[in-house]
């Protein structure tokens, strides 16, 4: 096994929380390294955050390759997770394992598709072919279309039990982590107790073995920040500031400074 994957089975064997963000570029995935994060996240959410888009319909395959290969090159020891986005592979099993190799060759140590029961032979066929898959399940935003809106998952009992069959069976088809976003905590706690492998949460409690957040909510920069995420600082107002002061100085004249005669 990989030492970056040694961490993440270790974490979950040691009761110690594993903490990821997701990363778009080179520059942030470097800050995520020297900060410790155990992972970064090329998620499609960069639709949203990064194109502007109100979902992550829009994104394919070439541009998450793009974007795993930036992060990639500065994310040191934390594990790349890179999203398969929605249509490159929900149609055949060959479909699934060439946009996985994609990902791969660009640089993602763990590919992550959606889905629950249904995705359970993708699962077992690319990771019977040595690829690291993260299947998630609960709220799956690439499903949007079907809700109308980005809907809690695991409600109901039925619901509930359902996603504990999933969880199960994906983990049993060889899935090498688990993401429950937005299910009950008592639901994903659950999950996470059962299961042989890491359990990342996003809105799903306390009690998965990791987290995973947004950068751009972590970072106090997106426009609207979900209920179940924190900002960690002030980003959209530091930023702000900065680049005001910096066209203040322009304006009043005080930058760029005079250069001597010699310059
Ligand atoms: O695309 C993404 O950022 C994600 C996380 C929110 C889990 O899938
Ligand atoms: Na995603």
């Amino acid at each position: 096994m990989s030492k970056k994957l040694e961490v993440w089975r270790r974490g979950k064997a040691e009761g110690k929380k594993l903490s990821l963000v997701t990363a778009y570029d080179h520059a942030f995935a470097r800050l995520a390294a020297r900060a410790g994060l155990d992972g970064v996240l090329v998620g499609d959410s960069l639709a949203m955050v990064v194109q502007g888009q109100s979902d992550t319909l829009g994104v394919d395959l070439h541009t998450m390759c793009y974007h795993t290969a930036m992060v990639a090159r500065g994310a040191g020891n934390c594990l790349v997770f890179a999203d398969l986005p929605l249509g490159s592979y929900e149609g055949s099993l060959a479909q699934a394992w060439d946009a996985s190799v994609a990902l791969l060759k660009a640089g993602a140590d763990v590919v992550k598709l959606e889905g629950g029961a249904e995705m359970a032979d993708t699962v077992a066929f690319c990771a019977q072919r040595g690829i690291n898959v993260c299947a998630h399940l609960g709220l799956t935003p690439q499903r949007v279309r079907r809700w109308g809106t980005f809907r809690r998952a695991g409600k109901t009992a039925d619901e509930a039990a359902r996603l504990e069959a999933d969880a199960a069976l994906l983990a049993e088809a060889g899935a090498a982590f688990l993401l429950l976003e937005a299910v009950p905590q008592e639901v994903a706690a659950r999950i996470t107790r059962n299961s042989p492998v890491p359990v990342i949460g996003i809105g799903a409690g306390p009690d998965t073995d990791a987290q995973v957040l947004v950068l751009h909510d972590v970072l106090g920069l997106s426009e609207h920040t979900p209920g179940f995420a924190r900002a960690f600082m002030e980003g959209a107002e530091i930023v702000t500031d900065a680049l005001r002061n910096y066209a203040d100085a322009v304006r009043q004249g005080h930058f760029p400074p005079a250069t001597g005669a010699s310059d």
